[in-house]
């Protein structure tokens, strides 16, 4: 993958940092966004130092539309673009403020269809690409208490990538939706759920490196929607596949376990 350029978001922490190490080793150079710039400063030492690629460091908030042509334009030509950076809102919708939910919209729908429109031209002109829009398991749950917008933002990207696959991907562009588990990654002290989340049984919980080596693997082979782990395979499929008066209410019962009220 030498002379390709990956730009990850979120790779300041978690699965994103994981991509942009995965990405490093390679071959590929890469571009690392989130808020964090020191802990990207850092990241970006570290892969430069281990994998000989170059690495740089792109500081914005991805919450602000204003923000997304200047990650585009210091991105330069990317071939692998990961859209990944994002986290969720515990509280019940009511107890919270219209800001934060519209910045949730942003993050999680905008600015990962923004990226793609930016980088997508590029990808065509040359012939590849590689797209994977970081959904969730919760793309396919039939939504509970809490968390309200996740299910239906993450959902959102799950469509965006099967559509966006069907364009483009017999032109070299290859879409994925990735839609982990639970992963060990910040995700969950940065939302204060770390209490609730140390409750699930353990063999539910995957790396950031498992989730990244499957999700890079099969992207490659063109799969649209990605499904980390057999854990995680099984409970989707029965998910998608059996009627949403079966399971709604046991998906229910097991999301509200991780609602917190503010
Ligand atoms: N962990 C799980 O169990 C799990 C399961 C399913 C799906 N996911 C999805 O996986 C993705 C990555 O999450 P993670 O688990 O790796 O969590 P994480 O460790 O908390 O990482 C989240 C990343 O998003 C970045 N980010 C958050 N808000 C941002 C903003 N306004 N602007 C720019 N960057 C921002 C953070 O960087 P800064 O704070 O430095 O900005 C950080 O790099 C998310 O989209 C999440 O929904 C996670």
């Amino acid at each position: 993958m030498a002379n390709k350029r990956a730009l990850i978001t979120g790779a300041s922490s978690g699965i994103g940092a994981s991509f942009a190490r995965h990405a490093a080793a390679q071959g590929c150079d890469v571009a690392l966004v989130a808020r964090r710039n020191d802990v990207l400063a850092v990241l970006a030492g570290e892969i430069e130092k281990a994998h000989g690629v170059r690495a740089s460091v792109i500081s914005a908030d991805l919450c602000s539309p204003e923000a997304i042509d200047g990650v585009l334009d210091q991105a330069g030509p990317v071939d692998i673009l990961i859209n990944n950076a994002g986290y969720s809102i515990p509280p019940l919708f009511e107890k919270t403020q219209w800001s934060a939910q519209r910045a949730f919209l942003e993050i999680t729908v905008m600015t990962p269809a923004r990226l793609a429109h930016g980088v997508l031209p590029g990808m065509l002109a040359r012939g590849y690409g590689r797209i994977i829009n970081v959904a969730s398991a919760a793309a396919f749950s039939s939504g509970a208490a809490g968390h309200t917008l996740y299910p239906g933002g993450k959902s959102f990207l799950v469509k965006f990538s099967q559509s966006l696959s069907a364009e483009v991907k017999a032109r070299g562009v290859f879409v994925s939706a990735l839609s982990p588990g639970f992963v060990q990654t910040g995700f969950h002290a940065a939302n204060g759920t770390q209490a609730q989340m140390a409750q699930a049984p353990r063999h539910f919980w995957q790396s950031p490196e498992q989730v990244v080596e499957e999700a890079w693997s099969r992207n490659a082979k063109g799969h649209e929607i990605i499904v980390p782990g057999l854990h995680n395979k099984i409970a989707i499929a029965l998910l998608r596949h059996l009627p949403e008066a079966w399971t709604q209410g046991m998906v229910r019962a097991q999301a509200e376990k991780y609602r917190v009220d503010g």
